[in-house]
């Protein structure tokens, strides 16, 4: 896998994932891996659900009888990933996902279609893996421009603190998640996190050494089955 920005490092185990560095340029590190199983499998089985599931060993379990060689193969996948992370003292959660809720927020909306980073108040990575479907997608940050700082975006959003009132129109910027949120300039330079691969991600923090990575979840598509992804 030849990575598409300077960005992006690839590596081929989970300990070369989770001792990576980011920096100086670095803030995605990509464990590309080619998983063997049938993912869609496991994604018919919960086709009909409408809400997030986050699926623990019990539900993975149950699931288990209805499923193939092949089927059982990626439901062990799915565990086994889920416990690498758990044994590192992160909290993983193997998450089933019809649809995400859209913001319709005109200004700046701010749900995970919208590419945007992830924030923390102490140092934390986000780690992503998707098992089926389509996957994340990233954006370099030379690409971006973060939407408060579009002057007509930045003149809605001070109506809006006009109205709304508070202290300080840059906390109302940070409690609202608005400085967080990125459109991407003409001609940039987009990536797919890809099927199988397993990302730890670099978040804002205060004191991080590395500008955080621009992300965001693809579009759902009505009928589809549900996207199966790690989290944590
Ligand atoms: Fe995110």
């Amino acid at each position: 896998m030849t990575p598409a920005t300077s960005r992006i490092r690839i590596v081929g185990s989970f300990d070369d994932l989770v001792n990576a560095s980011f920096g100086p340029e670095v803030n995605a590190i990509c464990w590309a891996r080619q998983l063997p199983g049938n993912f869609d499998e496991i994604a018919a089985l919960l086709q009909d659900e409408e809400d997030i599931l986050s699926l623990d060993e019990e539900a993975i379990e149950t699931l288990r009888p209805r499923l193939s060689e092949q089927g059982r193969i990626a439901a062990d996948i799915l565990l086994a990933d889920r416990q690498l992370l758990h044994e590192r003292g992160l909290l993983p959660s193997l998450e089933c996902v019809p649809r995400y809720p859209r913001d319709d927020d005109n200004a700046v909306p701010t749900d995970v279609y919208s590419f945007h980073a992830d924030r923390a108040p102490v140092q934390a990575d986000t780690y992503l893996c998707s098992y089926n479907e389509s996957s994340s997608e990233g954006l370099d940050n030379a690409s971006a421009q973060r939407r408060i700082d579009n002057p007509v975006t930045r003149q809605k959003l001070q109506d809006l603190f006009a109205n709304e009132g508070g202290d300080s129109f840059d906390e109302f910027l940070r409690e609202h998640c608005y400085d967080l949120h990125y459109a991407p300039l003409p001609n940039a330079v987009r990536y797919s996190f890809g099927i199988g691969n397993m990302w730890r991600i670099a978040v804002e923090y205060p004191g991080s050494p590395v500008a955080p990575c621009i992300h965001r979840a693809p579009d759902t598509v009505d009928g589809r089955p549900p996207r199966l992804l790690l989290i944590s």
